[in-house]
């Protein structure tokens, strides 16, 4: 974060410290800054830097600690850098934490997102020149290169970009990355390749242009050929990963491509890259992102997790909003509408996703071979990555994604794309890497999703998967009852969301009964088979209970041997097809002893006489009566683990966007 009006230490501490706590939910075992030690006017030059082990809070309570820090000073230009972290090498601890350094003196700070492949390679080089490392990261390879790159430099006056540049020729991985130096106070670096990076632009200035010229360097090593300080733009800026962390300083922000070397120095801003070819586009735009602060404030609710599921009357009806015309029974998905020809042509569809983005593609399976006639594959994108899938130029791939981010999801899209495929990315985040890299998609519209268990976005997801399939089928005239059957079930989702929601303190009530458990078993199948697993996922997710999804259709080919009369058992039985099917697997339990709590439809008297609780719903068509049975599955998660005492929006050990593989 960069200032360009006189700030006081303690300001310069908060505004750090907020962003890092809008960061915090995608990964939070350790947090650290680096901040001016001294007004870097005094010739004494000093950077200093503060890591804990733990949330962004026991940071804050460590800054105010340090007795060399007098709050009050106040800086003209200052360059803080801030990070949390999520360990992928090395525990989570003050020294694993970032900013890295290059050396005890603090000569270079980095911050660090991503994954350096070639770090052991890098890290042996580094020793074998007398570099000891202190931490057991990949980071600090990174922190240790740009000294030894500024320690062998050939001229004096070396650009602190040109430094950059220099390093990440080296790098193999993903990145980005945040650089601060004793050596060019008042300046900062960033650079990304494959991982994300905007720059937040808050300038006081009227800038003479919404465009950020590249500048292109046309050697590799150039001198100082390119004086940022001349060249850039004023304006106050911030490199935060996700646009949360900025969004109450600024809504202009700029996404740097991979490579571009985007250099701050006396608050002015300068963009540079190696030229590769002549169609390299010359400049980046400043774009504005709609989002509002406090559409990603909690509200009343007590955690994160409980606003976004109580939003999903609202949520599910701005996923369907402008697409989805009732009146004349018509979808149109404005990203798909180009390729819809080229999508009606192709041989099968495969529907990849992680996670909760995975169980909206097996929710929505059925429904998209019934609607659009085509094989549906649906993939964990690991899974999928892991066995070479097969995959042909007339297939058409969808990418499900919260944060369009997901390394795994990414790197399947890229597999799928280097084979011909026409690539479809469902997603939440405008300008996500998903959503660019992808040749055409949807937006999912639920609005920001703070809570590390995927709620809200789960069902927007659904919908959008729904909505495609009834977009693909509108001239299918054998198609066109059913299709209108569940335009009219889409209709009054909203109103039926809110009913289920009613439920939640008779929720509340079982978890009561149930929190105390080790174990927590949810059976279904159909249609509702995604539900058993997604309501598992978050069971798992926030209580740290073991949880199973199981498909009804297997109970007696294995997990019929947990059950008795003391393994607690969630049973989704609705008014479906697989109705009948679903009895006998409740006969099955019973016969056993096991005492079922059943989610079923209220009209089901049939289902009520042998569960020892039922949770009744009201009815929709059956493809989307996963949207409601999932619902108390989320409130009974969230209930579950307040009762055990843990936080909702935090679980031990997860990240809301995993970017590495
Ligand atoms: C992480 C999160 C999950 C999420 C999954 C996929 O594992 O903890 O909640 O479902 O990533 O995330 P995406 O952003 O791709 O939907």
């Amino acid at each position: 974060m960069n200032y360009r009006v006189p700030r006081t230490r303690k300001e310069i501490f908060e505004t750090l410290i907020k962003g890092l706590q809008r960061l915090e939910y995608r990964g939070y075992d350790s947090a650290g800054v680096a901040i001016d030690g001294n007004n870097h006017e005094v010739k004494e030059k000093h950077i200093q830097l503060v890591k804990k082990k733990g949330k962004v809070k026991a940071l804050d309570e460590e800054l105010y600690k340090q007795d060399s820090m007098d709050l009050k000073v106040e800086f003209e230009t200052h360059f803080g850098i801030a990070h949390t972290r999520w360990a992928t090498h090395g525990v989570p601890s003050a020294v694993n934490s970032h900013p890295q350094r290059s050396d005890k003196g603090n000569e270079f700070v980095v911050i660090h997102n991503g994954i350096i492949t070639n770090y052991k390679d890098l890290r042996k080089f580094l020793e074998s020149k007398g570099y000891e490392f202190e931490s057991e990261t990949d980071t600090e390879t990174i922190a240790k290169l740009i000294k030894y790159v500024f320690d062998n430099r050939e001229t004096e006056d070396i650009t602190f970009s040109t430094l950059v540049e220099r390093v990440i020729q080296q790098l193999e991985g993903a990145f980005a990355l945040v650089f601060k130096s004793i050596h060019y106070p008042g300046e900062a670096v960033a650079t990304r390749r494959g991982s994300p990076l905007l720059i937040g632009v808050r300038s006081k200035y009227k800038l003479s242009t919404e465009q950020i010229p590249v500048l292109y360097r046309t050697c590799k090593f150039p001198k100082r050929d390119l004086n940022s300080a001349q060249q850039g733009n004023a304006c106050d800026v911030c490199f935060p990963l996700p646009s949360s962390a900025i969004i109450e300083h600024t809504n202009r922000v700029i996404f740097l491509e991979d490579d571009d070397i985007a250099a701050v120095a006396d608050g002015k801003l300068s963009i540079h890259r190696i030229k590769r070819s002549a169609s390299d586009d010359p400049s980046r735009a400043i774009q504005t992102l709609q989002m509002e602060l406090q559409q990603i404030m909690k509200g009343n609710f007590s955690a994160f997790m409980q606003k976004e599921i109580f939003e999903q009357p609202e949520s599910v009806f701005n996923t369907m909003r402008g697409r989805v015309n009732f009146e004349t029974n018509t979808v149109l998905l404005g990203g798909l509408k180009d390729h819809l020809k080229e999508i009606r042509r192709c041989r099968r569809l495969i529907v990849i996703g992680c996670g909760t983005s995975y169980h909206a593609a097996v929710a929505t399976r059925q429904v998209l071979e019934e609607l659009t006639e085509l094989p549906v594959m649906v993939e964990l994108a690991s899974d999928f990555l892991d066995r070479n899938t097969p995959v042909f130029r007339d297939d058409v791939c969808f990418f499900i994604s919260q944060s369009g981010e997901t390394a795994d999801t990414l790197l399947a899209l890229r597999y799928c794309k280097d084979r011909g495929a026409l690539t479809v990315g469902v997603t939440n985040t405008v300008g996500s890497s998903i959503s660019r890299e992808t040749d055409c998609g949807v937006h999912i519209n639920a609005g920001p999703e703070i809570g590390v268990a995927s709620t809200k976005a789960y069902t927007s997801q659904f919908i959008s998967l729904v909505m495609f399939g009834l977009m693909m089928s509108e001239d299918r005239i054998s198609l066109q009852s059913r299709r209108q059957e569940i335009i009219r079930g889409l209709k009054s989702l909203p109103e039926l969301i809110k009913e289920v929601l009613l439920l939640d303190e008779k929720i509340h009530d079982l978890a009561l009964e149930l929190y105390t458990q080790r174990s927590l078993l949810v059976m279904g199948r159909g249609y509702n088979y995604a539900t058993c697993l997604e309501g598992a996922l978050k069971i798992k997710e926030i209580t740290y209970m073991h949880s199973e999804g199981i498909l009804a259709g297997e109970l007696k080919h294995g997990p019929l041997a947990l059950i008795d009369k003391q393994m607690p058992v969630i049973m989704v039985i609705m008014k479906d097809p697989c109705f009948a099917k679903c009895q006998n697997a409740l006969q099955q339990v019973t016969a056993r002893q096991g005492r079922p709590i059943i989610l079923c439809s209220r009209d089901d008297t049939e289902s009520s006489k042998f569960a020892y609780k039922t949770i009744e719903l009201p009815h929709t068509v059956d493809c989307l009566q996963g949207i409601l049975s999932v619902i108390p599955l989320q409130l009974l998660s969230f209930h579950l683990a307040v009762l055990r005492g843990y936080d909702v929006d935090f679980p031990r050990n997860l990240a809301k966007s995993v970017t590495v593989e």
